[in-house]
C-alpha cells in the first residue's frame, strides 16, 4: 500500500477548485451517509480495465473514451443513455474493424458531474454569483438558491450514476451490443448523412462475415465475445469528499479502490504534485488518467508519473493530452521523449476537444477541423517518435446537437443557436463522432500497414 496514505490524507494538502459549502455539518453528514452506500463498481472490474489498458500501453489495443462534458440531472433519461451508447458502439465498431485492434471502451458517464472552473464567480449585469460547478455541487440556473452548493446533490449524483450504470451494463451484456445488431445502432438523423452511408457499408460487411461464421458454427449464441462487450465508466474525480466516501478496501487484495467509477482522472488544473488530488490518486489502485495541457513540463510529468505509478505498472496511467491544434506539435514531442528516456509505461491518449474551444456568436464552440487537426498531429508525432498513439478522449453525445461547428454535414456559426444543449463544453454530435472514428480508423490502418512494411523489409 502507498506509504502514509489513507482515503482522507488528501485533507492535509492544499487543494484547488473546492466548492464553498455554507453548511459544513450537512456536508459531513452527507459524506458519512455516502460512505455506507454500496460501491458503484467492483475492484475486479477496475483490474480488468487495467489489464486491457496494459495492452493499449503495449501497442496491442486502442482506447476509446467519450461522453458528456458534464452529465446533468434534467437530462437523465433512458433515451439519452441509449443514444449515447449507440453512437459510442458505432465508433467502437468502426475502430475495431478499421484498425483491426481490440478497442477498450470507456464512457465519460455515470459519474461525470463535477466541473473545474476558471473563475469562482460569474457576473450577469450587477449580480455576481458562485460559478456553476456541475450538478453534483450546484445548479446551473443563475439564481442565488441554485448556485449555492448543496451536499444533497451528491446523493442524487450517486443514485443517477447507479441507475445509468445499471442500464449500461444491461446494454453491454444483455444483447443490445450484440454484433448481430450492428445495423440497428444507426441513429435516425445519421441515416442519410455521408457518414451514415459509410457506416451502412461497413455494417453490411460485418453482417456478411457473421453469416459466414454462423454457417461454420460460430454464432453469438455459442460465442459470448460476439454478443457482449466490456464497457467501463470514468469521470474526473474532482470532488474528493465524494470520492473518499466511495473509496473502499477490496476484500480479495486488501487494496483501496475508488468505487465511484472504473477509471478516474486528474484534471489539468488540479495536478500540482504536492496538492490534494495527486495525494488521493496515489493511494487507489484503479487505472487512472492525468490530463496534460501545454503548461506541463517534461520534468513535472516524470515527477507525477513517479508519484502516481511508482512501480511502472502498464495500464495504471493514461496521459490524456489536450494541447490544442496549434500547440500539440510544440508540447507533445518533448513529453514523449522524456517518458521514453525514463522507460515509463503509459497509455498516450488524445483529447482533441479541450484545447480547441473558441467563442462564436456568444457560444462556446469547437471547430471540427481543429479537432481533426489535433488528432492528425497526435498520430504523426507518435509515428515520428516510434510510440503508440493509444487512444482518444472526446466529448460527444448521441443527440443531433449543434455545438461544434463543421463536419461533413456542416454546422455553421449561425446554426449554434438551434440545438445547443450542453451544460458545459460543446460536444461532437453523433455524425461528427462517427466521422472522427472513420478518420481514426484510417490513420491506424495506415500506421499498421507501414509497420508491416518495415517488419517484412
Ligand atoms: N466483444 C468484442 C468487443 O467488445 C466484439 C464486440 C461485440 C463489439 N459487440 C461489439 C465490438 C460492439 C464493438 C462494438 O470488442
Ligand atoms: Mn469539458
Amino acid at each position: 500500500m502507498a506509504q502514509n496514505w489513507t482515503p482522507n490524507s488528501w485533507r492535509q494538502k492544499p487543494i484547488q477548485q473546492v466548492p464553498d459549502y455554507p453548511d459544513q455539518a450537512a456536508l459531513a453528514a452527507t459524506e458519512a451517509q455516502l460512505s455506507t452506500f454500496p460501491p458503484l463498481v467492483f475492484a475486479g472490474e477496475a483490474r480488468r480495465l487495467k489489464s486491457q489498458l496494459a495492452k493499449v500501453a503495449e501497442g496491442d489495443a486502442f482506447l476509446l473514451q467519450g461522453g458528456d462534458c458534464a452529465e446533468s440531472f434534467v437530462e437523465h433519461g433512458a433515451d439519452n443513455i441509449r443514444d449515447f451508447f449507440r453512437s459510442f458502439l458505432q465508433m467502437a465498431v468502426v475502430l475495431t474493424y478499421g484498425a483491426q485492434l481490440p478497442v477498450v471502451k470507456v464512457g465519460r458517464i455515470a459519474g461525470q458531474f463535477a466541473k473545474p472552473r476558471s473563475s469562482n464567480f460569474e457576473k450577469q449585469g450587477d449580480l455576481e454569483l458562485p460559478s456553476y460547478r456541475g450538478d453534483i455541487i450546484n445548479g446551473i440556473e443563475f439564481t442565488p438558491e441554485a448556485r449555492t452548493p448543496s451536499p444533497e446533490r451528491q446523493l442524487d449524483a450517486y443514485r443517477q450514476s447507479a441507475a445509468t450504470l445499471n442500464l449500461l451494463r444491461a446494454f453491454a451484456m444483455g444483447g443490445y451490443a450484440n454484433l448481430e445488431n450492428v445495423h440497428k445502432w444507426m441513429l435516425g438523423f445519421v441515416k442519410d448523412s455521408p457518414q451514415g452511408e459509410r457506416y451502412r457499408k461497413l455494417a453490411d460487411r460485418i453482417s456478411e462475415t457473421m453469416d459466414f461464421m454462423r454457417a461454420i458454427g460460430i454464432t453469438s449464441e455459442n460465442n459470448p465475445s460476439l454478443r457482449e462487450t466490456d464497457f467501463f465508466t470514468s469521470h474526473e474525480a474532482l470532488l474528493l469528499g465524494y470520492e473518499e466516501a466511495l473509496t473502499r478496501v477490496d476484500s480479495t487484495s486488501g487494496d483501496w479502490y475508488a468505487t465511484s467509477g472504473h477509471m478516474i482522472w486528474i484534471g489539468d488544473r488540479t495536478r500540482q504534485i504536492d496538492h490534494a488530488h495527486v495525494e488521493y490518486f496515489r493511494g487507489i489502485k484503479n487505472p487512472i488518467g492525468l490530463k496534460c495541457g501545454p503548461s506541463l513540463q517534461p520534468d513535472n510529468l516524470i515527477e507525477l508519473i513517479d508519484a502516481l505509478n511508482p512501480t511502472n505498472e502498464a495500464g495504471r496511467l493514461t496521459l490524456i493530452c489536450r494541447f490544442g491544434h496549434d500547440k500539440v506539435a510544440e508540447s507533445l514531442p518533448k513529453l514523449i521523449r522524456a517518458v521514453e528516456r525514463e522507460g515509463k509505461k503509459v497509455v498516450w491518449s488524445c483529447d482533441p476537444m479541450h484545447g480547441n474551444t473558441i467563442t462564436l456568436n456568444g457560444y462556446k464552440t469547437r471547430p471540427f477541423d481543429r479537432v481533426l487537426s489535433e488528432v492528425e498531429s497526435f498520430f504523426q508525432i507518435h509515428r515520428a517518435e516510434g510510440t503508440h498513439p493509444g487512444g482518444i478522449h472526446v466529448e460527444m453525445t448521441g443527440k443531433d446537437v449543434t455545438e461544434c461547428t463543421g463536419g461533413a454535414r456542416a454546422v455553421t456559426a449561425g446554426d449554434l443557436q438551434d440545438r445547443y444543449h450542453t451544460h458545459c463544453d460543446p460536444r461532437l454530435n453523433a455524425d461528427q463522432a462517427l466521422e472522427l472514428a472513420f478518420l481514426l480508423a484510417e490513420r491506424m490502418k495506415s500506421g499498421r500497414d507501414e509497420k508491416r512494411l518495415v517488419v517484412n523489409g
